[in-house]
């Protein structure tokens, strides 16, 4: 069934997920959702991001029709998300918790939804098959849960959501109890089965990397609301707001004055790039990402750099592919993160060296201060 001219984005492609005007609020305070609208084309696969408490699991617990928003609505395919039986809906989950059942077999695991929703059981073997197949567990289909490791668990979970071909798959930080390489790892196989499906897809996680890795697009929420949605280069490159530059990658902060060119700091002119219209004279913050600072030795080579300042190493940390160098500048009263990549190629700057410091205008985005 396929909706009206509403179903439809402005691109011309059909949306699988519409939410307007949602609000939880769950009585306790503050809102766990506050007015959240966004909108997610069909086939694309969409990460929720924000630190813990931000309302993820409860935006996508609506999204999954187990929640009802006190306020506004969520549309999935063009019908309210809680419109149609849990049983019924055609939404394939994997939660942290993965919920298999231990004492069964792989497939008799994966074989279950199938069972649920009367599958002709004639079909049901080869759709199993297939499936593990698509999550490179061909050969695993008689072991019993508690005999895989952790990684193939996760295996079996999303074969399992995604056995009965659901429109829409949620995930709900599937992979935070994972050790870093096998997360990595499956973040990888996530990427590829969802493209190799074309299911739309709804990922939570706090794991700023992860998202960047896996998605075609990004909801960055903080405090119940959503700060920005946007692609991950575009997120990266131009956060909407000081949050937002500060959940993803590494920044540093300066707090001064909007002028014509940038902003003041403590008194001295620092070149920057305004992202919102601010009026000279207004409170601004700067942001400006720990790769875009340049270091040199005094009076080194930092041609090209609109702004360039003294300072001295307060601090480094070795992170194996690159030094990350914390700097104190006097003139403006605060430190600056720099990461300095290949450092074998010339010696570090000890702890309490005097450094050149310089960065190019277009990489400190200036924001109105914040009013909260
Ligand atoms: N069932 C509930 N009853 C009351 N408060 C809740 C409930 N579920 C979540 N919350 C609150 O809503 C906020 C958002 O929680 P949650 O959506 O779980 O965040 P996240 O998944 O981003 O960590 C938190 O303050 C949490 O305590
Ligand atoms: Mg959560």
């Amino acid at each position: 069934m396929s909706g009206g001219s509403s179903a439809e984005s402005t691109a011309g492609n059909p949306v699988a997920v519409v939410a307007q005007g949602v609000d939880m609020d769950f009585g306790t305070g503050a809102m766990a959702v506050k007015n959240a609208a966004f909108s997610l084309e069909r086939g694309r696969f969409l990460t929720i991001l924000g630190p813990s408490g931000s309302g993820k699991t409860t935006l996508l617990r609506m999204i999954a029709g187990f929640q009802t928003p006190t306020r506004g609505t969520i549309l999935i395919g063009g019908r309210p998300a809680d419109a149609v039986a849990p049983h019924r809906r055609s939404v394939g989950m994997v939660f942290q918790k993965l919920a298999l059942f231990p004492h069964m077999t792989v497939e008799e695991n994966v074989a279950f939804p199938l069972k649920m929703r009367r599958f002709n059981p004639r079909e049901i073997p080869e759709r199993v098959a297939h499936y593990l197949d698509l999550v490179r567990l061909a050969g695993f289909s008689k072991r019993r849960i508690n005999a895989l490791s952790g990684g193939q668990q996760q295996r079996v979970a999303i074969a399992r959501a995604l056995v009965f071909e659901p429109e829409l798959l949620l995930l709900d930080e599937p992979l935070a109890a994972l050790d870093r390489k096998l997360r990595e790892e499956m973040q990888l196989e996530f990427r590829r089965i969802q493209k190799e499906l074309g299911v739309t897809t709804i990922n939570v996680t706090h794991d700023q990397r992860e998202a960047l890795v896996v998605s075609d697009e990004i909801i960055v929420m903080d405090q119940g609301e959503i700060q920005q949605q946007a692609s991950p280069v575009g997120m990266y490159r131009r956060p909407a707001n000081p949050f937002v530059a500060h959940f993803i990658g590494v920044s540093s902060f300066l707090t001064g004055r909007r002028t014509g060119t940038g902003l003041t700091v403590n008194g001295t002119e620092c070149a920057g790039q305004a992202v919102d219209d601010i009026a000279p004279g207004l409170a601004a913050q700067g942001a400006i990402r720990a790769e875009q600072v340049r270091i040199a030795a005094p009076g080194g080579d930092l041609s090209g750099c609109d702004t360039v300042l003294e300072g001295q190493v307060s601090d480094s940390i070795f992170e194996g592919e690159r030094l990350l160098y914390f700097v104190r500048l006097p003139a403006l009263e605060t430190t600056v993160q720099i990461y300095h990549h290949d450092p074998a190629e010339q010696a570090p700057y000890a702890r309490g060296a005097t450094v050149s410091v310089g960065w190019n205008a277009r990489d400190l985005l200036i924001f109105p201060a914040k009013d909260r």
